[in-house]
């Protein structure tokens, strides 16, 4: 059960991120109160990294070029060349990982989301909803068949990620192997501190990983279609603008994007309107508001909850310096709450406006999907309502997933009427 942090002495904030999954995934928002009131920016010594949480602080960390991803540019020039290699058990992991756009600095960033950005403009997507809507009627029909659907594994879950395969072209068969795979990759990104048997673990499935996009890769060469593995295999081949790491690291960028993060927009938005029944009826009564509410969702209970940066100088804010080389935590779900930026943030409230929340980050990563993941949320919520509008929640205690960077239920079981 989560305990109201104590308000004197000082209170011990690196225990509570070394114990976060334990303690406050339930409810993360008293702490993050705490943060924004009392410690806008804490070092925490025995990480050698700081927490960021006020969305001015946040928005301009993740804005400013002087924030790196890559270790080595955040390192003084002289020393650029001599950054230590990674542990050798986490090799594979990070030849898979450190390829992905999300981890780069430009030119690579650029170059890497340059080649497929064209696939997830809000133009592009706007084209997709008619397959959105039918995969989305068809998982629903399903639900209508089970006396107590459980949201998460019954539409949730496989929504995205049956359109994310078809933009890729992945088979969809092997569905329960990325399962297993994109939730192996969402703990290796949760944390460093994993112990060596982890590491191994997490190397295996990164090869096996690899392996299968390179399979995929070559049955694409001999025979090409109009999916996004033959687009990027033809950039490939043009000569330097790819790799075949990169092209496999892109893959897998977006197959886990499209696992990890939609699936919890839509379990959240369900609960949280389930848990506010004065929300759930205007949106009833005005559907024309799912747009607005997907983005009160995306704010209220944000399904990406932090990233982090390097600092590539030594940087100062509200008179403190984060020195060169240093990490920073932005908090996102924190600043999304925070009081200076959102009119009583703790009010969930689907038609707030504005509504510039950070849960896609800002600046040179800003989320590549967001277009994607906005149209399926609205979508998602178009779909349940129209054909659930009496849906209850079946259990009243959310069974939120340990994971400290995407905040998203395990399950959700419902009663639809
Ligand atoms: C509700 C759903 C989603 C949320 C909340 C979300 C959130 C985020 C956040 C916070 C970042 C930036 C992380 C950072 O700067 O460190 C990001 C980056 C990214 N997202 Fe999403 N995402 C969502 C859905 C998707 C989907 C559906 C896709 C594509 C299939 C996607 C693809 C990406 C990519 C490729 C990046 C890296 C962009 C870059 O580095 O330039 N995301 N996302």
């Amino acid at each position: 059960m989560y305990q109201q942090p104590p308000a004197s002495p000082k209170p011990d904030i690196a225990a509570w991120f070394r114990t976060y999954s334990d303690r406050l995934h339930n409810d993360p928002y008293p702490f993050y109160a705490y943060l924004l009131e009392h410690e806008p920016l804490y070092y925490i010594e025995e990480n050698g990294y700081w927490v960021a949480s006020r969305y001015e602080d946040v928005n301009r960390i993740m804005k400013d070029p002087l924030f790196v991803r890559e270790y080595r540019n955040a390192l003084p020039q002289h020393q650029q060349q001599q950054a230590p290699p990674p542990p050798a058990e986490w090799r594979p992991v990070n030849e898979l990982l450190g390829n992905w756009m999300l981890f780069r600095d430009a030119p690579a960033h650029t170059r890497l989301r340059g080649l497929v950005s064209h696939a997830f403009t809000p133009r592009t997507t706007e084209r997709l909803k008619p397959k959105i809507r039918a995969i989305a009627e068809h998982l629903a029909d399903g639900m209508a068949e089970q006396q107590q659907p459980d949201l998460i594994g019954s539409f949730a879950y496989p929504l995205p990620v049956i359109v994310i395969a078809e933009l890729l072209g992945v088979p969809q068969e092997d569905r329960d192997r990325f399962k297993d795979w994109s939730s192996m990759i969402g703990r290796v990104l949760e944390g460093s501190d994993q112990p060596l048997e982890f590491a191994q673990q997490a190397g295996r499935v990164a090869e096996e990983i690899a392996g299968y996009f390179r399979q995929l890769v070559a049955e694409r060469k001999s025979a090409p279609r109009e999916d996004m593995i033959s687009e990027l295999l033809a950039a490939h081949e043009q000569g330097d603008k790819l790799t075949e790491q990169e092209l496999i690291a892109t893959c897998v960028l977006l197959l886990v994007a499209g696992h990890e993060t939609t699936v919890n927009l839509i379990g959240n938005g369900v609960l949280t309107l389930q848990r506010h029944p004065e929300q759930y009826a205007r949106l009833l009564a005005q559907p024309e508001l799912a747009a607005s509410a997907i983005e009160e969702v995306l704010r209220f209970e944000s399904p990406v909850q932090m990233t982090s940066r390097l600092a590539s100088v030594d940087y100062e804010i509200g008179g403190r310096i984060i020195r060169q080389g240093q990490s920073v935590t932005v908090m996102l779900g924190a600043a999304n709450r925070d009081p200076a930026q959102f009119e009583r943030p703790n009010r969930f409230d689907i038609g707030r406006s504005p509504n510039r929340h950070l849960a896609f980050a800002s600046g040179p990563h800003f989320c590549l999907g967001a277009p994607l993941a906005r149209l399926e949320g609205e979508i998602a919520l178009t779909v349940l309502l129209e054909r659930f509008p009496q849906m209850r929640l079946a259990d009243d205690k959310p069974n939120w997933r340990p994971n400290i960077l995407f905040r998203g239920l395990g399950s959700l079981p419902l009663r639809l009427c």
